[in-house]
């Protein structure tokens, strides 16, 4: 069952596309439209467009665009049915619930009710005899009761069967329960409860559903945290803990530290734009969806040996998202949870600082080297050297390119004129690359520019350009647009993409619908949509629509009678001789 045009125009009346955009990327007011970094491909110059009166989007540099629908099912991931689902819930409305592909859709919402159940259950526990040990816990960790209800921190009874037993009564099955990994199956084949007698931390994903728990013993048993497995509506690799919340206090940073309870502390500090991963190490998935918020990411891993790796894991993997990389030491191997709480009143003030003093990669990047080599040996020395240049050279300021070679310089007694010419070697090398990387970058835009969608308008540009006119003219124009459709027949247009989107509109029209980009945004792929917005963001509203139109319909006529090569090959003199004489005439 499609959704009902009734409730797509409600939700676009009460869903403002600046409102949404502006919560993935920061806008600017330009002319008439808003101006952005595409969150859609990696651009330093803004080329990513927002009109608000006209409901749409469109990217000049990677040509992603569309209405707001489409924004969400490429910024979220999302499905169509899904997509409108994630603005109604922030509109405010609620959806009937037999929309879309009913059994996996259905599973998935039983899940997260199913969750938030649970969170709730758990919660409530804190508060009870049952709970009072672990609410005492999170009490002597330094958390607030704010905090505590801010996170829907709980309790998991140890008993085995509460959870199972509450939510059965709640009308969940067995089975939903164990696929929601809140339960696991006994060999007698009765469902039991999969956490018991910890500390819960429920995980939420983007849209403020429940997906996951993290529980944590309060003792030393191992294992120390148990966390929900995959499940239909959670992957591990593609969540981060606290993001739902860090992401509307980013400002263009996110603060990556390890462990669920550093980020609470840290929130709890007033520092709301720290996340963690969820117990794994970090992954690509989590740096492209963290490249959707900000632009650098400061790494705030333990300073063990073991965070000392996963920092140094995480940097590749950071760097290619494309993110800018801070690395963030807590002195005395404490983690930011332990160092926040150590400080008393202080500790947040003084983390801010480490946070601000905390340096670019280099340092570390610089660090980890010197442990490869043995300086005492010449050779080891030169390479060493060598690539300490190597990192140096990346430095965009000369200033502090300038003080990593004085330090080395020091440090190994060697000539820092030296070092320095081989820097700059590496820095020409850096800017030969950057000049292919551009090259290619132009190379992109231009392939982008041969039109994937509309393979014909190629070989028909004059008719795909009036063709692209009249589809803009009756979208942004909804006052002549049905003089034009009574005008112009579909079988006019020559190129059979630009045919089918008139058509539809068309078809929006006669139903006496609407027909803006959100009115029929259902019936074409994203790439469609976006080559759709595209037309739209190259012609403005006209100040004599009818007439343009009449232009167009001139244009479409003319090739029309245009023969295609093929007709030529195969006409006889005559027919061609006719048909010259024919243009001619109008020509006149
Ligand atoms: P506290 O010890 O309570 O301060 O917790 P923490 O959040 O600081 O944990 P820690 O630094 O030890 O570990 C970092 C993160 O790794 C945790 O938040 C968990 O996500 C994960 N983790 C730690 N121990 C385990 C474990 O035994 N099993 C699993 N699956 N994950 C773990
Ligand atoms: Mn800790």
């Amino acid at each position: 069952m499609p959704i009902s045009e009734e409730f797509i125009q409600e939700l676009k009346i009460r869903t403002d596309i600046v409102d949404v955009i502006s919560s993935y990327v920061n806008l600017k007011k330009v002319g008439r439209n808003m101006v952005g970094l595409c969150p859609f491909h990696n651009e330093k110059t803004p080329s990513f467009n927002v009109s608000e009166e006209n409901g749409f989007f469109h990217c000049f540099g990677c040509g992603a665009g569309g209405d707001v629908i489409t924004f969400i099912k490429r910024a979220e991931n999302l499905d169509y049915v899904d997509a409108v689902k994630f603005l109604a819930q922030k509109a405010g409305m609620s959806m009937p619930e037999d929309y879309g592909d009913r059994g996996i859709t259905n599973l998935k919402n039983r899940i997260y009710e199913a969750n938030r159940e649970a969170a709730r259950f758990y919660h409530k526990q804190l508060y009870t005899p049952n709970g009072e040990r672990a609410l005492e816990y999170l009490r002597k960790r330094n958390l607030s009761e704010k905090t505590i209800i801010h996170f829907g921190l709980g309790y998991s009874p140890q008993s085995r069967y509460e959870l199972v037993n509450y939510l059965r009564n709640k009308g969940f099955t067995a089975q939903e329960l164990i696929q929601a990994n809140l339960a696991k199956q006994s060999q007698r084949g009765y469902a039991f409860d999969r956490f018991s007698d910890r500390v819960m931390f429920p995980i939420m994903d983007l849209r403020g559903n429940v997906i996951a728990f993290g529980g944590r013993v309060m003792s030393d048993i191992k294992p120390k945290y148990l966390n929900t497995s995959d499940t239909p509506v959670f992957n591990k690799s593609r969540n981060l803990f606290a993001l739902g919340f860090a992401k509307k206090k980013s400002f263009g940073t996110l603060i990556l530290v390890e462990g669920y309870m550093d980020v609470i502390a840290l929130h709890q500090a007033g520092i709301e734009n720290a996340v963690a991963t969820l117990g794994t190490a970090l992954t690509q998935e989590q740096a492209m969806l963290m490249k959707k918020y900000c632009e650098t990411v400061a790494v705030c891993y333990d300073s063990d040996d073991a965070g000392r790796k996963a920092t140094e894991r995480a940097i590749p993997i950071l760097r290619d998202a494309g993110l800018k990389i801070k690395i963030l030491n807590v002195p005395d191997g404490k983690d930011p949870d332990e160092y926040i709480r150590t400080h008393g009143e202080q500790g947040p003030a003084r983390f801010r600082m480490l946070l601000d003093k905390s340096g670019n990669d280099v340092d570390f990047r610089l660090g980890d080297l010197r442990k490869k080599y043995d300086t005492d040996i010449t050779e080891q020395r030169v390479e060493y050297l060598t690539e300490a240049s190597r990192i140096i050279a990346e430095l965009d300021s000369s200033i502090e390119q300038d003080a990593y070679l004085s330090q080395l310089s020091e440090e190994l007694g060697a000539e820092k004129s030296a070092i320095k010419n081989q820097m700059l070697r590496f820095m020409q090398k850096n800017t030969r690359k950057d000049r292919i990387k551009r090259q290619r970058e132009i190379q992109d835009s231009m392939l982008a520019r041969y039109d994937k969608v509309n393979s014909e308008k190629f070989y028909n540009l004059r008719a795909a350009n009036a063709e692209e006119t009249l589809i803009a003219l009756v979208m942004l124009h909804p006052d002549v647009a049905d003089k034009i459709f009574l005008n112009v027949r579909p079988n006019q247009f020559v190129t059979s993409f630009n045919r089918k989107v008139y058509e539809i509109l068309k078809k929006h029209s006669e139903n006496g619908g609407n027909f803006t980009l959100t009115d029929i945004s259902g019936e074409f792929s994203n790439d469609e949509i976006s080559q759709i917005a595209k037309i739209l963001a190259a012609h403005p509203r006209e100040n004599d629509p009818d007439r343009t139109a009449k232009d167009c319909l001139l244009v479409l006529e003319e090739e029309n009678d245009k023969m295609t090569p093929e007709e030529i090959a195969q006409a006889d003199t005559t027919t061609l001789m006719k048909k010259l004489q024919k243009l001619k005439e109008k020509k006149k």
